[in-house]
């Protein structure tokens, strides 16, 4: 059944009731600042809040997401994202994180989405016939979607690591800032780290 709107305010009445409860000044302390130590961009499917997914609290996840979590390196929108969470609030990881199942991924696969919904996501359609060799060898649909969701994600990583914020940072050497690929599988509920493609691998180099 869907949920009514009026249980939106009612569970939020609850929720605040419980958390104050538990930490009195919680609130409070909530209220007077921010310090995420993670940015987190996925995609906007309902299924994807990656708080519950990864038992994060509010103040830990900076979020940016779009349909089909992509990196648009002319999108002002993420760009701004991008500068605050990394120049201001400093923090240290970047996620991209992608999942099965996605219907972006699906629909530019297919050439269903029309509109601006189908501008948007041209790039995954672009991406999947760079690929159309190892994606025309996996037989099953569902399996072939999914290794799209994966390489998709990781295309956005490279053009994260095209932009001028993430150019500096790694310049900056901030050595315990690092970026992450990840795919998060809905029939399990699990996230999975998927390798960098060479020289974008960073992690156990010392810059
Ligand atoms: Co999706």
């Amino acid at each position: 059944m869907p949920l009514e709107y009026q249980h939106l305010i009612s569970n939020n009445k609850r929720w605040a009731a419980l958390k104050k409860s538990a930490e009195p000044d919680y609130f409070k302390r909530l209220s007077l600042a921010q310090q995420p130590h993670f940015l987190y961009i996925g995609c906007s499917d309902s299924r994807m809040p990656l708080d519950t997914f990864t038992s994060t609290e509010p103040g830990e996840l900076f979020v940016h997401r779009n349909i089909a979590n992509q990196v648009s390196i002319t999108d002002i929108n993420f760009l701004s994202v991008l500068d605050y969470a990394v120049n201001v609030l400093k923090v240290k990881h970047i996620i991209v994180c992608g999942h099965y199942n996605c219907g972006g991924v699906a629909a530019a696969y297919k050439g269903q989405a029309t509109g601006l919904v189908g501008n948007w996501i041209s790039p995954i359609r672009d991406l999947a016939k760079e690929n159309a060799k190892e994606l025309d060898s996996i037989e099953d649909e569902h399996l072939r979607l999914n290794r799209l969701s994966e390489l998709n994600v990781i295309r956005q990583v490279e053009n994260l690591y095209k932009t001028h914020v993430v150019q500096r940072a790694l310049q900056k050497c901030h050595s315990d800032f690092q970026i992450h690929a990840w795919v998060l599988d809905l029939a399990t509920g699990h996230i999975l780290e998927l390798p960098l493609p060479e020289g974008l691998d960073h992690r156990n180099e010392k810059i």
